[in-house]
């Protein structure tokens, strides 16, 4: 409660809402993506369950989050890809993320948590995936702890998830 996060892929908004119940009315949710139909099924979402009082939506790439938010976030959630049904050509793309990763990194506070979910099963979800997960690999462990989950029974490059937990 009363914390400061970041959606950075808001898409149809089931992430944002999840934070906007976390953080309460005291705290705040800074929720970004491109598309301006995602931001609108994200708002009406959050005003069905009245949640739209702590929840900043802004149309704009997660790239630019260091424009709006302050140092002292405690929580960033990434949800790459596509919006299922969607226009593909929103597609998150492996460059932009990890300069919105790097960003989202320093905006975070000590113990602050950042989450990655990768879609490797499309080519450039592969790319993507292949290229946040090199990068996050050769941070310094005295400054974060890395983690992975993902599927060891799966076919066809299910979609799995990283872990950072910032420790300075
Ligand atoms: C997998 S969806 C997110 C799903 C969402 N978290 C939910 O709960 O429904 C990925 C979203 O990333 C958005 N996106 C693509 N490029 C982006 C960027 N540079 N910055 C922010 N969002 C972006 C897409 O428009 C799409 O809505």
């Amino acid at each position: 409660m009363g914390d400061t996060v970041i959606d950075a892929t808001a898409g149809n908004g089931h992430d944002t809402v999840f934070l906007a119940q976390l953080v309460g009315r005291q705290g705040r949710v800074w929720a970004f993506d491109v598309q301006s139909s995602a931001l609108a099924s994200t708002q009406e979402k959050l005003q069905q369950q009245d949640l739209s009082a702590q929840v900043s939506l802004i149309q704009s790439g997660h790239e630019c989050m260091e424009k709006y938010c302050q140092h002292g976030v405690k929580a960033i959630m990434f949800n790459l890809g596509y919006l299922p049904g969607a226009d593909k050509q929103y597609t998150t793309q492996a460059a932009t993320s990890l300069q919105a990763i790097k960003s989202g990194l320093s905006l975070l506070a000590k113990n602050g948590l950042m989450s990655i979910v990768l879609y490797p099963g499309h080519a450039q979800g592969k790319i993507e995936a292949q290229t946040i997960e090199n990068w996050v690999s050769s941070l310094p462990q005295q400054e974060f702890a890395v983690l992975q989950y993902r599927f060891i029974n799966r076919v066809n490059d299910p979609p799995y998830a990283l872990l950072l937990h910032k420790r300075v």
